[in-house]
């Protein structure tokens, strides 16, 4: 390292800290992101590239297309029997996974990002101490410190992940097998995508859910369709019921389960657990006292317009309120350096999407029905079944609906909410829409190309006022 003196450090490099360090080394900042790797390794790319979003991604596509070829070939016309071969389909996660990270650090190199190896931590206005892997110190200097050190996964009392037979979402990434038998704890995100990676490849997979619906937080509809599919599949779900303890063995786990409402304790037993009940602020180690923050009760750090209560110290992603998805840290990322930049700041908060990558799968944006009828607010809905959508019905992929809410007086479009399989790839349309505060008739008066599912979006928005055409 050259120069330890620097206009921006940040530390974390995960789609947060990354995209920072791009966006200031494009603005022309000096600036440096530290990072300590995860999971043992030295790479770039935080969770979101190493255990998150991309080798899940990449597991779900494998598996989605090993069930496909077993299922629905041959009503195509196309005879296969596939045969599993874990080791190549991990060999080809491990594969995209590094060029990924290696792709981050090309761009480091070309937007002139210095890449600090180690553990970072906040020694007090202005510094950040560098623990590398050989136990060296170095001191930055900083004018900014933008902390994005993520988050890790919420333990739960009386499970002790020790990542051979009780999993959290990194094991449940590369298990040696397909379980026989799989017990996931949490009807979330991780449990159903992850989940549905080992059903497709052969495991009996049981979902104990605390609450008495799945992914709490999507609109109620969507939620209680995606149950249903994924039931149909062959997925059991244990609603209302509390894990209070597991134990394992060289073989498997036993656990034992109870009603949240009270009554018998039930002991079940499973090849493998997977434990994912949400994910905390990663802030250990860190020196938050050297400049007096103090996160919140849950761990994480406060900010106004990603100010943190530290004079010229910043915090993003994870570590920080909000929902922890890839995109928002990126967007927070680039508002965060625009304004240490002098220039203007924005994250638009109500148009952060979600998506559940099942099948089908679950993509929504905006206020959900729940929220708009909490507040009081008079909306109209329209909804459009990919049964009556040409592609759809052609691919033999009609399951899932796209349902388009909009506010009762102006028409503006509050909240969008789909299922489906491909809806990843739509929900982006929204986004804009919402963006540009369209109303629903904005995107109803839209022509869009036939034959596409995309002409759904349509459709489901013709059916605010009430003129659905293809339906
Ligand atoms: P992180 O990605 O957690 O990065 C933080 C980085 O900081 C890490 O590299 C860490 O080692 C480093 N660090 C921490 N402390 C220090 C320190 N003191 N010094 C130096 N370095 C430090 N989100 C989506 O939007 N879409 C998805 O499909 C998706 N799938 C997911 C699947 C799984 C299995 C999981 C677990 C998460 C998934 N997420 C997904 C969530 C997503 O990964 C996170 O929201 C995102 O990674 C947050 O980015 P971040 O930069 O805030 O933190
Ligand atoms: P989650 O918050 O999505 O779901 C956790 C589930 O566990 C909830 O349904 C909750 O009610 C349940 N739960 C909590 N305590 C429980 C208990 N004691 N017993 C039984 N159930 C219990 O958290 P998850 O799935 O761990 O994912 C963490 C986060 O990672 C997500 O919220 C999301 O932000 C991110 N993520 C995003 C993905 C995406 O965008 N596609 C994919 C995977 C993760």
């Amino acid at each position: 390292m050259a120069e330890t003196t620097y206009d921006v450090v940040i530390i974390g490099g995960g789609p947060g800290g990354y995209n920072a360090a791009i966006r200031a080394g494009q603005l022309g900042l000096k600036v440096a992101c530290v990072d300590k790797g995860v999971n043992g390794g030295q790479a770039l790319g935080g969770t979101c590239l190493n255990v998150g979003c991309m080798p899940s991604k990449a597991l779900l596509h494998a598996s989605e297309l090993f069930e496909m070829a077993a299922k629905d070939f041959a009503g195509l016309g196309i005879q296969v029997t596939p045969k599993l071969d874990l080791v190549q389909m991990m060999q080809q996660k491990a594969e995209s996974v590094t060029a990924l990270t290696k792709g981050v650090e090309f761009l480091f190199k070309k937007n002139k990002v210095d890449w600090v190896k180690g553990a970072g931590k906040i020694a007090g206005t202005g510094k950040v101490e560098v623990t590398g892997a050989d136990g060296q110190a170095t001191t930055l200097s900083a004018k900014a410190i933008v902390i994005a050190t993520g988050s890790e996964p919420s333990m739960l009392p009386g499970v002790t992940v020790d990542q051979k037979r009780i999993v959290d979402s990194t094991g449940a990434l590369s298990l040696p097998e397909v379980p026989k038998s799989l017990i996931v704890i949490g009807a979330g995100i991780i449990g159903l995508e992850l989940g549905s990676v080992w059903r497709r490849l052969g495991a009996k997979v049981t979902v104990v859910e605390f609450l008495d619906r799945i992914i709490p937080g999507a609109d109620a509809e969507v939620a209680k369709t995606l149950q249903r599919s994924l039931t149909k599949q062959g997925m059991e779900f244990r609603l209302s019921s509390k894990v209070t303890g597991a134990k394992a063995s060289k073989t498997g786990v036993s656990l034992t389960v109870e009603p949240v409402a009270g009554g018998a304790a039930e002991t079940l037993q499973a090849d493998y657990l997977l434990a994912c009940v949400g994910r905390r602020p990663y802030t250990e180690g860190l020196g938050l006292e050297s400049v007096g923050i103090a996160p919140d009760k849950r761990g994480f750090i406060e900010t106004d317009h990603w100010r943190t209560s530290a004079e010229g110290v910043w915090a993003i992603g994870d570590v920080t309120l909000g929902p922890m998805l890839a995109h928002k840290a990126e967007e927070e990322a680039i508002a965060c350096i625009e304004t240490i930049a002098g220039h203007a700041g924005h994250v638009s908060y109500g148009v952060i999407p979600s998506v559940i990558y099942t099948w089908p799968e679950v993509a929504w944006v905006g206020k959900t029905e729940e929220e708009l009828k909490a507040e009081g607010r008079a909306y109209k809905a329209g909804k459009f079944p990919f049964t009556a959508n040409s592609r759809a019905k052609i691919n033999h992929e009609a399951e899932g609906f796209v349902k388009v809410l909009a506010d009762a007086a102006t028409d503006e479009v509050l909240g969008v909410h789909m299922i489906g399989p491909s809806v990843s790839e739509m929900v982006g349309e929204y986004c804009v829409a919402m963006e540009f505060r369209a109303a629903s008739e904005d995107v109803a008066r839209t022509c869009h190309p036939h034959p596409t599912r995309s002409e759904a979006l349509r459709q489901a928005a013709m059916g605010v006022e009430g003129w659905t055409m293809q339906a």
